[in-house]
């Protein structure tokens, strides 16, 4: 395959985001699909290819798991390997994973121009990784995709040097794609519940929170405080700190341990649940979109239209003890009520048309 546009990928959400950007761009142009192998493990990789209907990766990177410069740097080398020899016209990366910065930085090295999609979302905390990779990979990429007007925002105040787009979110495309698709909650496998009984969903994965045992110690005793039993969809890296940290034998009798789940389950336990507490930035939207109430365990978030709009209320996991049972309990009944605020904060579901449309006309083919 020669002359082809790659885009490149690596970890759950971005298989789920490549989904639809795979179809899209592959319309218009010869796609080199390449899989980094960031995420191996066939809850979070396969299954989500599986349930998408996602082609095979045309190239997989198979770096697996490591410290952050040791993944970051195999997803470098072996990235550019590969466009020095297929020579893509443009890489397409997405999101802030170290993914995204190894194989974005490869093609800018090579001089090939990079398209970033999820531009421009920003943290207050400069060394989060994910900030460090967005921010770098916005500092030299030719087309950035924002989803939303504030990432355009802060792109502009940023004066970057390549073109900048409001696209809205992949993320939504592939919901609203998916919505009619969606299993119930209490039919995902090994379900610890009644099929009608109430129930919080949760998931969390972030180092912040998961490496640290105080702060993990604190959200699972909060979550055990909560009036309804809470289903945990555990992230691999969560069942691990959980371990080590000596919390896994005991877990709150409320709290429910589930493996890892597909797209379309995990969506299917957003839409159902009274309420959500998450750190994803994903399921964060997915709660905003499907109009169930959201409590997000971080100090802070990137999507904070979601916030503004009542859709979210942040906790710092820090008081989650103290505080996650009655915020919910407030959330639930509160003013916005169940979905009452506006959905459209990242578009309106045609994103990726928006972004092949970009690629087109920011003339990167013949850069
Ligand atoms: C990565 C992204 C994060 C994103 C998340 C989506 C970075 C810096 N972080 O976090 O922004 O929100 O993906 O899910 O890129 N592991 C497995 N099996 C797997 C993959 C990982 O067991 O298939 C375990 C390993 O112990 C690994 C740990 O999870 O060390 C963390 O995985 P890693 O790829 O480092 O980052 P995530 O936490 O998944």
């Amino acid at each position: 395959m020669r002359n082809s546009l790659a885009v490149c990928y690596g970890t759950r959400p971005q298989i789920i985001k490549a989904s639809v950007l795979l179809q899209a761009l592959g319309e218009r142009w010869e796609v080199l699909a390449v899989d980094t192998g960031q995420h191996y493990d066939y809850e979070l990789n396969a299954l989500q290819y599986k349930q998408l209907g996602v082609r095979s990766p045309d190239v997989y990177l198979e770096v697996g798991s490591g410290a952050h410069a040791v993944q970051t740097g195999m997803i470098l080398t072996r990235a550019a390997d590969v466009f020095t020899s297929r020579r893509p016209w443009a890489v397409v990366v997405i999101g802030d994973t170290n993914s995204t910065l190894g194989c974005g930085l490869a093609a800018a090295q090579l001089r090939i121009p990079v398209i970033h999609v999820e531009a421009g979302m920003r943290a207050a905390d400069a060394l989060m990784a994910e900030e460090i990779n967005r921010r770098v990979v916005d500092a030299f990429s030719s087309v950035l995709c924002a989803p939303s007007a504030a990432a355009e925002r802060h792109l502009k105040l940023e004066h970057v040097s390549g073109t900048v787009v409001q696209t809205g979110d992949v993320a939504r495309d592939v919901l609203v794609r998916n919505l009619d698709r969606l299993p119930l909650a209490a039919d995902t496998a090994g379900w610890p519940l009644k099929p009608d009984a109430p129930f919080v969903f949760a998931t969390l994965h972030r180092a912040e929170l998961t490496d640290d045992a105080r702060r993990l110690g604190n959200v699972m005793s909060g979550l055990g405080e909560v009036s309804l039993p809470v289903i945990l969809a555990a992230h691999p890296r969560t069942k691990t700190a959980l371990e080590r940290h000596g919390l896994f034998h005991r877990l709150p009798p409320t709290v429910h341990l589930l493996p890892p789940l597909g797209y379309l389950q995990s969506l299917g336990c957003v839409r159902d649940a009274r309420a959500v507490v998450t750190d994803s930035g994903g399921v964060q939207r997915e709660a905003y979109w499907l109009g169930t109430p959201c409590v997000t365990v971080r100090q802070e978030t990137e999507w904070e239209e979601t916030v503004e709009l009542a859709a979210n209320v942040l906790v710092p996991p820090g008081q989650a003890r103290e505080r996650l049972p009655g915020v919910i309990e407030h959330h639930v009944r509160g003013p916005g009520g169940r979905g009452g605020w506006s959905r459209d904060a990242y578009g309106s579901g045609d994103a990726a048309a928006r972004i092949r449309d970009a690629v087109e006309g920011c003339g990167a083919r013949s850069a």
